[in-house]
């Protein structure tokens, strides 16, 4: 994969409503920051909320977390004006929400086109619909075209709940099997995945369980609503000491002279391919 690495472990939603909580969003020690203009700002703030977005671009300075941009839907009063609002401050990327298939992505990449945004600005997708989870395999597939500018798939959780009548539970049991499918797709297409959002933001012990079957199911991060969400989350998408130490202990092996011609050793007692040394290559070169 010739794309460089950056960490998502973070990525937190703040609503372009909230000016207090904007103004504080490029000094979090979150990976990626999403401006929100879609489900968290009201109907009647759409407009003031677009508008601020140019003053937090404006202000951005070296360093900082990635800013993603998540706009309303094309097909909604506010989409087409807030996506050239959205192209216009050149952010990392700009997050779709409520994509059916793969022509919304197409819709939005042609419009950025015809708006000549810079072409480095990647698009995310929310899977959020019942239309969207059928269509994972298409819409990933973009994932493979370059022009497509898709980068990562966004689990929304809060929506599938609500389109599907599915209960949200603590241990997220109706919804896994949805999450593992959107970290499938990911992956068949080349993308980042992103697990969704914990809405009960008070109850850290619970966020952190959640961040440990996130990266379990293969998640590359999680979507946050609360700055306390950061820090577990940035730990628990972090390689840990025992995952680095093993890898190291496979690479080291590896690199022994009576090793060098081998496809598969064994360490400790356990069968350790030469997969595996990728696996611990790419693991240390995230650490
Ligand atoms: N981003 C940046 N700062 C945030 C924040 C966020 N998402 N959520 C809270 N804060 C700030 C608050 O502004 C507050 O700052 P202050 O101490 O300077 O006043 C501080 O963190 C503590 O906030 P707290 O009192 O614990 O929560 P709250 O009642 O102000 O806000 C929510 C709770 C849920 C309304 C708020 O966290 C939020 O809007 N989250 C994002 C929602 C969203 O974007 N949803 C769409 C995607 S699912
Ligand atoms: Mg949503």
């Amino acid at each position: 994969m010739s794309k460089s690495f950056r960490p998502r472990r973070s990525v937190l939603y703040v609503p372009a409503a909230n000016e207090k909580a904007l103004a504080k969003a490029p000094s979090l020690a979150c990976d990626v920051v999403v401006i929100d203009l879609e489900d968290a700002v009201a109907p009647s703030a759409k407009e003031e909320a677009r508008a601020r977005l140019a003053g937090v671009f404006a202000g951005r300075g070296e360093g900082g977390p990635d800013l993603v941009i998540r706009v309303n839907a094309l097909s909604s009063p506010w989409g087409v004006d807030d996506l050239a609002a959205a192209a216009a401050c050149a952010p990392n990327a700009i997050l779709l929400p409520k994509v059916d298939g793969p022509k919304d992505v197409l819709a939005a990449d042609d419009l950025l086109d015809s708006l000549d945004a810079d072409p480095a600005i990647r698009l995310w997708t929310m899977i959020e619909t019942p239309k969207g989870m059928l269509n994972l395999g298409p819409i990933a597939e973009l994932g493979r075209d370059r022009a497509a500018r898709l980068a990562c798939l966004v689990a929304g959780t809060n929506d599938l709940a609500k389109e599907t009548g599915v209960r949200m539970t603590p241990d997220r049991r109706w919804l896994i099997a949805w999450l593992q499918q959107i970290v499938l797709a990911a992956r068949a297409g080349g993308l980042d995945a992103l697990d969704g959002v914990c809405n009960d933001f008070r109850d850290l012990d619970a966020f952190a369980r959640e961040c440990d079957d996130g990266r379990a199911m293969g998640f590359d991060g999680k979507t946050l609503i609360h700055p306390a969400q950061i820090e577990p989350a940035n730990r628990a998408f972090s390689p840990s000491p025992d995952e680095i130490a093993e890898a190291r202990a496979i690479v080291d092996a590896f690199a022994l002279p009576e090793n060098v011609g081998k496809g598969v050793i064994q360490i400790g007692g356990r069968m350790v391919e030469r997969l595996h040394l990728a696996q611990a290559e790419r693991l240390l070169s995230r650490a």
